[in-house]
């Protein structure tokens, strides 16, 4: 059935790649969005892919004013929460920064779903919940563990999530807990674009690739791991996208709060996912290795049994697919949504 659903942070990472899915199922889809890490290019970029429009609203999510305004204006189904604050080294410097964006604008959208009688809620939450555990593979009844403000703003927002729920009983939430999303869509037309040096492995990879940036740090090689490395389980984000969709249609299945890992279930490491990308763009990845950091674990796999068991999912697209995917979205836009096309 298609439903409106409004996304937050629909410009960002994954929010715009969902939003490509979401409408090319026939569901209509309102975005929310401050641009704090995006552009409103990726939201055109949305439009111009899926051939339909898509209504922008350019807001903080802890202005009740302007969430209730969005709630008057659209008769919404069910929402998407993906805008929040995600890295994290930046949220040990300003962790009360990560608080209020993460868990405030998660309470505001709370209320603001509860004062408009919206009770269909999907949640980004992350695999760094686990925190720094030795097991191989992670399921969702292992122990949360969170060793970093970000995560930690996870771990709590799906604990407020959970009592939210068991006060409100026609409440249905899903959270998903991400392993390591990564890719771009195979158009080229829409990727990862952040404000700033890239936190995460891939970009700064695709902006060392295209001349932007100089070397790879690879932060430790002395993991008990084949290579040395750590081992992560990268998925593609168009599978992540898919994942929502799916959540979408399975949120009627049941009333309060489910957790479910989105992941592979098979891990890479880094100079493995350097390899595929290197070939992916045809020439090596200039690198240096520099200490661990700290936090960091040698692997983190998920246990994707429960999404399979539950609705049937499961992943279909591999490292090769991903490394190709971001390389064609970085060569087509190496200086991210402000360019225009160069290839
Ligand atoms: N990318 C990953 O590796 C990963 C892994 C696990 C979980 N997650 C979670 O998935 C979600 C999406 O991640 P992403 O990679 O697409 O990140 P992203 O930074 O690309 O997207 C987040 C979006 O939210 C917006 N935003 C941030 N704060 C906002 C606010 N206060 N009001 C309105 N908009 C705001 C940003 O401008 C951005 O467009 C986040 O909740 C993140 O914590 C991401």
């Amino acid at each position: 059935m298609p439903q409106t659903v409004l996304v937050t942070g629909g410009a960002g990472f994954i929010g715009s790649h969902t939003c490509v899915e979401l409408l090319k199922h026939g569901h209509e889809v309102i975005v929310v969005d401050n641009f704090s890490n995006s552009s409103p290019g990726a939201v055109e970029a949305v439009q111009k892919l899926a051939g339909r429009p898509l209504p922008l609203h350019e807001a903080d999510l802890r202005d009740r004013a302007a969430l209730d305004a969005i709630f008057a204006e659209h008769e919404i189904d069910a929402v998407i929460h993906f805008a929040a604050k995600k890295a994290v080294g930046e949220s040990m410097k300003i962790p009360l920064e990560y608080f209020d964006t993460n868990i405030g604008g998660t309470i505001a959208l709370l209320r603001a779903m509860n004062d408009h009688g919206v009770r269909r809620l999907v949640f980004s939450s992350s695999c760094s919940v686990y925190g720094e555990t030795p097991k191989v593979p992670l399921n969702e009844d292992d122990p949360a563990a969170p060793t970093n403000p970000y995560a930690r703003t996870k771990h709590i927002c799906e604990q407020l999530l959970g009592d939210a729920c068991a006060r409100y009983p026609e409440l249905s939430v899903i959270a998903l807990r991400y392993f390591n999303p990564i890719g771009a869509h195979p158009s080229g037309e829409i990727g990862e674009d952040p404000n700033g040096v890239p936190n995460n492995v891939l970009p700064y990879m695709a902006q060392v690739a295209v001349g932007r940036l100089a070397e790879l740090p690879v932060f430790g090689d002395d993991y008990p791991t084949p290579d040395g490395t750590g081992v992560r389980d990268y998925i593609h984000v168009v599978d992540v996208a898919d994942g929502h969709r799916v959540a979408l249609d399975h949120l009627d299945d049941e009333r309060g709060l489910r957790v479910f890992n989105l992941g592979t279930g098979s891990g890479a490491s880094v100079l493995e996912l350097m390899a595929e990308f290197a070939s992916a763009v045809g020439a090596p990845i200039p690198y240096r290795v520099e200490a661990r950091r700290p936090g960091d674990v040698p692997a983190l796999i998920a246990d994707a049994g429960r999404v399979e068991r539950a609705w049937g999912w499961r992943t279909t697209r591999d490292l090769a697919a991903m490394c190709a995917d971001a390389w064609h979205f970085q060569r087509l836009h190496p200086t991210g949504y402000s360019a225009s096309p160069t290839v």
